[in-house]
């Protein structure tokens, strides 16, 4: 079963935990780091032994440090739920401004998960002032009873995980996670796609790119990068400089533009690692692969089969721009 965070966000690897899991089989580690959590999917569902989670965005950190000092409760978060939930049932809707409104004032977590679990499409996305930006989803009857208790029962799940596991969150850049890895870690990093879009806590640059994987060889760690193989308009050129020396595995996944099944698109996502991963081969090897036309996935579709498509409305895409979905 994987257990879906109360959060959610366009960046979410829920569809990949599998993959990402069975790919690790048999790398061992003392603690599972990730710089980039975001909903923090991945981690919570390998249920490490011990783990360092950690993301520039400082609601993420709040939220799940809320839920590991027990301050944020599955009973308090339905209770909350509950009121509020009702409170936009009566203004039919016009509530959610004013909960954004106070949240962008104050950064309570508990309005954090309101906003996105009522946010259009589930977004997560701030303004150049640091403000949550994403407008309402526009259905004033969101919090029904059904929905309150899928997302209490969401926060008992991870407050179960955190309590067992030794979860540490830390509201950090990268780069200072980078200074605090030893060489027992497994890094699990997940960065924003570069050039995709500019958002207050989650922008990406060349320069970053080139200090995370400068960072992650220095500090002798193992680790996983996922990111984009390719997509129907081209390749992530990326992965044959930056990332040269490294190993790849590779896989299919689709997702929808607008949520309408004639827009369904693939791309292929990549797991690059310094330690060879089942199925996994030389960047080199997929570079050559690609120059002779031949298949870019590293495993079989039997073996990994193709996840249930994604219900996000995800941007669409011209060619030569964006690139492509981040699940
Ligand atoms: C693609 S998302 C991670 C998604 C996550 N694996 C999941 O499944 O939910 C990238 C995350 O990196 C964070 N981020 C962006 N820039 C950062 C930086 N410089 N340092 C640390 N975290 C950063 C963003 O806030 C965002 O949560």
């Amino acid at each position: 079963m994987i257990i879906v965070p109360p959060i959610k966000s366009q960046g979410i690897k829920t569809k990949l935990v599998d993959w990402i899991r069975s790919s690790m089989e048999g790398v061992k580690y003392e603690r599972w780091v990730e710089p980039f959590m975001g909903t923090g999917v991945v981690g919570f569902n390998l249920r490490p032994p011990k783990a360092l989670m950690c993301d520039s965005n400082p609601h993420i950190i709040h939220f799940y440090h809320g839920i590991k000092t027990k301050e944020i409760t599955a009973s308090r978060v339905r209770k909350f739920l509950t009121k509020e939930g009702n409170k936009l049932l009566d203004s039919n809707g016009t509530y959610y401004y004013e909960v954004r409104s106070r949240f962008n004032e104050e950064g309570n977590p508990l309005d954090f998960l309101f906003l996105s679990r009522s946010c259009f499409n589930g977004m997560m996305r701030f303004n150049r002032k640091g403000g949550f930006n994403v407008p309402f989803c526009k259905k004033p009857n969101r919090f029904a009873q059904a929905l309150v208790t899928k997302i209490s029962n969401q926060v008992k799940n991870v407050a179960q995980l955190i309590e067992l596991g030794d979860f540490t969150f830390k509201h950090q850049d990268f780069r200072q996670t980078l200074k605090e890895i030893n060489e027992s870690d497994l890094v699990y990093a997940d960065p924003p796609y570069i050039g995709r879009h500019v958002d207050y806590f989650d922008s990406w640059s060349e320069e970053e790119e080139r200090l995370l994987h400068n960072g992650l060889n220095q500090s002798k760690a193992k680790y996983m990068l996922s990111t984009w193989l390719s997509n129907k308009y081209r390749t992530n050129e990326y992965l044959f400089s930056i990332w040269k020396d490294s190993f790849i595995s590779s896989k299919e996944h689709f997702y929808h533009v607008g949520g309408k099944e004639k827009n369904r698109n693939s791309v292929t996502e990549a797991l690059i690692s310094n330690v060879p991963l089942m199925h996994s081969i030389p960047t080199n090897s997929m570079k050559l692969r690609i120059a002779r036309g031949e298949s870019q996935l590293t495993s079989s579709k039997q073996r990994y089969p193709i996840p249930v498509q994604l219900s996000m409305n995800l941007q669409e895409e011209e060619p030569g721009r964006g690139l492509g979905g981040h699940s």
